[in-house]
């Protein structure tokens, strides 16, 4: 009898993973730089890990998997990738802890005593930049482009409700556009009729302003620099930089991939300043600190890029920079 319903509960078990297999949806979003990222984890080998923008668990499936003995805290603003994740990660359920919220503001209430290694892929996942009520894309109904969708502020908002001043400061501070003025003129002559509602009416005013052609289309860096205020990115990055100097354990790694220069010059100037070793006043003859200031050291001077043949798989690859640093132990 107890034979039988032994068997009976392995059986159940085995449904019951099965059907949550089964109700994964596809998988909207593809990894980037995925080998890397596991290879700069190498050395870990238990304690937590953070993903600070899980996603659709990509990078977090595989360190699981490669890795039978760590814990993982999984963070997104994301409500819609968090559930996929979750159903995603369901045969590690023991092992991972699911955090909706900014990174900035979720780390801080996070113990991170025992954290060995650290993951941020920021920007937007694929899904959120293809799914048509997200608002992200150029022919979109929506214009929306929040990452968490219950934030107060969306791009209705900058692009109906900000100063012509303010709209310049982002199209250029974000954007580095080149003709921010007339567009930016353009948008608020518009807008004095209109609300704007639509991505689509948006890149259209857009493109009827923008004289200079180029590869990308003209839309691309204004939508960049809405999303980006929209969502903080910048501000988030630098966040995220400032708690890892102040709350970094011992001999965490840290693995940061970023999308556009933006991002990797705040990463990369960052990580120049904690390997610095000298912190003598510049000028003076002879060091007189030590030099052994630095918290740890860069894993890679240069940032490391897609292979060509990742590309060819997955073009959005193209733009990734992957930066490893490690704190000294
Ligand atoms: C490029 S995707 C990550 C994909 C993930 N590595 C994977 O393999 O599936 C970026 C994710 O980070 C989230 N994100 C971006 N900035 C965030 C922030 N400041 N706090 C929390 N999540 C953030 C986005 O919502 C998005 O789901």
């Amino acid at each position: 009898m107890t034979h039988i319903l032994f068997l009976t509960l392995i059986w159940y078990y085995i449904i019951k993973k099965r059907l949550h297999l089964k109700n994964i949806d596809k998988i909207p979003h593809i990894p980037v730089l995925l080998n890397e990222v596991i290879y700069a984890f190498n050395d870990i080998s238990s304690g937590q890990v953070v993903d600070c923008t899980l996603g659709y668990s990509g990078h977090s499936s595989q360190i699981l998997k490669e890795h039978s003995s760590i814990e993982l805290v999984g963070i997104d603003r994301d409500i819609e990738a968090l559930e996929f994740s979750k159903k995603r990660l369901y045969q590690f359920q023991d092992r991972v802890t699911f955090i909706h919220g900014k990174f900035s503001d979720k780390l801080n209430d996070i113990n991170l005593s025992s954290t060995v290694a650290i993951l941020a892929d920021f920007g937007v996942s694929s899904l959120q930049l293809d799914k048509e009520n997200r608002g992200f894309k150029f022919d979109s109904d929506i214009l929306d482009m929040r990452m968490d969708q219950s934030a107060n502020l969306d791009a209705k908002d900058i692009v109906n409700g900000y100063s012509e001043d303010d709209l310049i400061r982002i199209f250029k501070e974000y954007g580095e556009t080149k003709e921010h003025k007339r567009v930016t003129k353009a948008i608020c002559s518009y807008r004095k009729n209109h609300k704007i509602t639509s991505s689509k009416e948006l890149s259209n005013i857009i493109i009827n302003n923008s004289y200079k052609k180029g590869k990308i289309h003209p839309a691309t860096l204004y939508f960049q620099a809405i999303r980006i205020e929209v969502n903080s990115e910048l501000i988030e990055i630098i966040k995220l930089l400032d708690i890892l100097e102040t709350k970094r354990p011992k001999g965490l790694i840290v693995a940061l991939i970023t999308f556009h220069s933006l991002e990797d010059r705040l990463v990369k100037r960052r990580f120049r300043e904690w390997s610095k070793s000298c912190s003598c006043p510049t000028g003076i003859m002879k060091c007189i600190c030590g030099n052994n200031n630095n918290l740890g050291k860069e894993v890679n001077r240069k940032p490391i890029i897609a292979t060509k043949e990742e590309i060819k798989i997955n073009p959005r690859s193209r733009s990734a920079k992957l930066r490893v640093f490690k704190f000294k132990n």
